[in-house]
């Protein structure tokens, strides 16, 4: 194709996971750029009027994984409202999908100040994506002495990745800790509830095994704005501070829209 935008190679689809009617994973092979773990590309697709519609989507993938930092993964929730996401869940293996030649993103294992000695990945939903590359990383392990992982979703069937997380206990040992959070039903072991109020009630804390305090620890949030402003908040009353490049804090974020 010869008009496709600036910006965008043609991907092929290798294949789809389908963890729920509208959760689902694409493996996806395409002629990018090198990405570090934790960041994002775009994917796009034409609409029906043959206009291009093209939105972030976070690797789930490593760079460094057996396959290559060509062979992407993404983790995508189709919203029925949406322009893009229920055309991504209609996509099969051998489809054509086009993808964003430049990675780019900010929450990277290289962007936490060296002072930091625990790592928190706070995420809802999809957001759980790019906490996974970077657990993939091999520098995780000397770099901090423990890293803790927080996966918040409605419901238990969204706990997607469990084998992955399973590999990183294995692997990690006792420096990984994984928590999840189920609010819109009851399910062990998961805690019930909304990541800042139990954050704040430090039960999430006593899950984990361990205090959230400034120097120490270095939180990253993703996913659900309202998550992020409300976390933000909780983690400003214990303490914490915004992390800023020119002033080096103890919190940073990426809104997922
Ligand atoms: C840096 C970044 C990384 C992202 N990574 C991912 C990813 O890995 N997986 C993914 O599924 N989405 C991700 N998103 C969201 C994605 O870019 C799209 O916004 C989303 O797929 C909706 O696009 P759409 O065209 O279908 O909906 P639109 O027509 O653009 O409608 C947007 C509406 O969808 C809702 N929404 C958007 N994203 C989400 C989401 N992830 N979960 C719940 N509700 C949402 C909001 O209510 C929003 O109002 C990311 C966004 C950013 C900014
Ligand atoms: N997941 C589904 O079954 C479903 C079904 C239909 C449509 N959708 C659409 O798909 C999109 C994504 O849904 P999603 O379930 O992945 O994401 P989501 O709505 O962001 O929910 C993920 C988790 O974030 C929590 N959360 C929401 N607001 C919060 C806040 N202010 N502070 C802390 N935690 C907060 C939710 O708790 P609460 O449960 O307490 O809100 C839930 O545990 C939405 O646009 C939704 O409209 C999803």
């Amino acid at each position: 194709m010869t008009d496709i935008p600036n910006g965008l190679v043609e991907g092929r689809v290798l294949a789809k996971k389908q963890w729920t009617h509208n959760l689902f994973s694409l493996e996806v092979s395409a002629p990018i750029e090198q990405y570090v773990a934790g960041q994002f590309t775009k994917l796009g697709l034409r609409n029906e009027e043959g206009e291009w519609v093209r939105r972030a989507y976070s690797m789930v993938n490593h760079p460094n994984h057996e396959y290559g930092y060509q062979h992407l993964e993404f983790l995508i929730i189709a919203d029925s409202d949406g322009q893009l996401s229920p055309k991504l869940n209609q996509l099969d293996s051998g489809d054509s999908v086009y993808v964003g030649k430049q990675p780019s993103g900010f929450m990277t294992i290289e962007e936490v100040p060296d002072y930091v000695r625990d790592l928190w990945m706070l995420s809802t939903g999809t957001a759980i994506g790019p906490f996974l590359s970077m657990l993939d990383d091999e520098i995780l392990t000397s770099r901090f002495d423990n890293v803790v992982l927080v996966h918040a979703v409605r419901t238990a069937d969204e706990l997607v990745y469990a084998d992955t997380i399973k590999d990183a206990l294995s692997r990690l040992g006792s420096k990984f800790k994984f928590v999840s959070i189920v609010s819109r039903e009851h399910h062990e072991p998961s805690l019930s509830g909304r990541i800042p109020e139990l954050l704040l009630s430090g039960e999430l804390q006593t899950k984990v095994g361990m205090n959230l305090q400034a120097p120490d620890s270095f939180v990253f949030m993703c996913g659900n704005p309202a998550m992020v402003k409300d976390t933000s908040s909780a983690l400003t009353e214990l303490g914490l501070n915004k992390h800023l490049r020119k002033k080096p804090g103890h919190f940073s974020s990426e809104n997922y829209w």
